[in-house]
């Protein structure tokens, strides 16, 4: 079956993400007709989209049946999938991290900084991460009253934590931030390479650009920590050896690249996403200071609610059904996060903001071998902000419109004007 034209249209659409509720009103209504079915906007291969969490999970359970790296991971269009293979001598993607490799290659990638990711590997950052959370704190605090909260704090104290975490110097940080949100905001003239709208090809053409420049940043790190290794994880990106080889060059970037963006921009999105979400709702501040032990739960809900990433693509490799839909080998498939964590299936009152809900297995991180790195790490640099600023605040409430990136991809608020009270 094919999506009706409207639906498919509006899921690629840039600014549908921008207003939100169009993306959900489009996923909500994909989901009650047509759950599992195919799409073919003009330009773009077809792709089925898979809208439902649980069909979600079943792909990604399948990492052999499923893989990232044959087509493009996130949805580009056909003169985009040609112009990447052109740049990148055949490739399916301009960069070659975890998310864009399968198998061998990603098991022994992923092994290279699993081990000084899981739980108790971050729990002793727990105090730094809290002092750079107080700093941010005091530094919201300093604007006496008002400010937007996304580009004055979301935007830079994960930047912050994820640079530390890295080994990156401070003063680096505004180009990495820069070049970041020129490699998740393409299409939003405000934060794009060019600073204006661009056309399809010139969009690959501006993400090519970043990332040489990414990559011409990064062949100094890897030098620097050849010379000086140390426990940051560039350096052990920078000294990893695979079979006795260290990685080569594609391998290498990749890495840099996606622990470095897909480090902080994700978590800036969660964490206006949050504020937004308490500043329209003005018991919720004082509901999470009488229930500090509600804390988790409220970071996972608003990983549900703003999933940032709003999809990852993956292709067949073998005839095969999902959802009681065939799916033939060659297919390119549509993990739609956002829908996901809309599942009337899953969730009660799926849009509703709830820091009461039993259960919350949302699927904002993803699911199976390729799930989040970062997770636990950005669970707990979320957590230990609101600990801190909970603390420090009496009330909070919008101070005008709350604007959103213009993406399909990886985005989230990009203006939160908020008025607050210190306590
Ligand atoms: C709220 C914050 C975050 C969200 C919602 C998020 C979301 C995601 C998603 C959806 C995936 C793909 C999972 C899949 O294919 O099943 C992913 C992968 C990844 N994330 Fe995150 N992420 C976040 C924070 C972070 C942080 C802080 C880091 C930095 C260490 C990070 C690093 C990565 C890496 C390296 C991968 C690739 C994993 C693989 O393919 O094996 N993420 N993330």
């Amino acid at each position: 079956m094919t999506l009706p034209k409207d639906l498919s249209e509006t899921i690629i659409d840039p600014k549908a993400y921008a207003k939100r509720e169009i993306a959900d009103a489009a996923f909500a209504a994909i989901r009650a007709t047509a759950p599992l079915d195919k799409a073919q906007p003009e330009g773009f291969d077809p792709f089925w989209v898979v809208s439902r969490h649980a069909d979600i999970k079943d792909i990604e359970r399948q990492p052999d049946v499923f893989h990232n790296g044959d087509k493009s991971t996130f949805l580009s269009d056909r003169a985009g999938a040609e112009m990447t293979q052109a740049l990148t001598g055949g490739e399916a993607n301009l960069i070659r991290s975890l998310v864009s490799v399968d198998g061998k290659e990603h098991k022994d990638l992923r092994g290279v900084v699993f081990p000084h990711v899981t739980p108790r590997a971050i729990k002793p950052m727990e105090d730094q991460i809290r002092l750079i959370a107080r700093e941010f704190v005091d530094h919201m605090l300093s604007f006496d009253g008002t400010c937007d909260f996304a580009a004055d704090v979301a935007f830079l104290y994960p930047l912050r934590v994820i640079m530390t975490v890295l080994g990156v110097p401070r003063e680096d940080e505004p180009f990495m931030l820069k070049l970041t949100q020129e490699l998740f905001n393409n299409a939003d003239p405000e934060l794009n390479r060019s600073r204006m709208e661009l056309s399809r090809e010139e969009m690959l053409k501006s993400l090519w650009e970043t990332t040489m420049e990414l990559e011409a940043y990064f062949a100094n790190v890897t030098k620097r920590f050849r010379e000086n290794p140390t426990e940051h994880i560039n350096s052990l990106i920078a000294n990893a050896k695979i079979d006795g080889e260290y990685l080569n060059h594609r391998q290498m970037m990749g890495y840099y690249i996606i622990a470095a963006t897909a480090g902080h921009d994700t978590t800036s999105n969660t964490t206006s996403g949050a504020m937004w979400a308490l500043a329209e709702r003005p018991h919720l501040l004082r509901a999470m200071q009488d229930n500090p032990d509600r804390i988790n739960a409220f970071v996972e809900e608003t990983i549900r609610w703003e999933t940032p990433v709003k999809h990852f693509m993956r292709s067949a490799v073998a005839d095969t059904t999902i959802g009681g839909q065939p799916i033939k080998a060659g297919d390119w498939l549509m993990l739609s996060y956002q829908s996901g964590n809309r599942d009337e299936a899953v969730w009660d009152d799926p849009f509703e903001f709830r820091i009461d809900r039993e259960t919350n297995p949302q699927i904002a991180f993803g699911y199976g071998v390729h799930v989040c790195l970062g997770q636990h790490l950005a669970r707990m640099e979320m957590r230990v902000l609101w600990e801190e600023l909970f603390k420090r605040i009496k009330s909070v409430d919008m101070n005008g419109e709350g604007q959103r990136t213009i993406s399909n991809f990886v985005c989230g608020p990009k203006h939160v004007p908020i008025r607050f009270a210190a306590q």
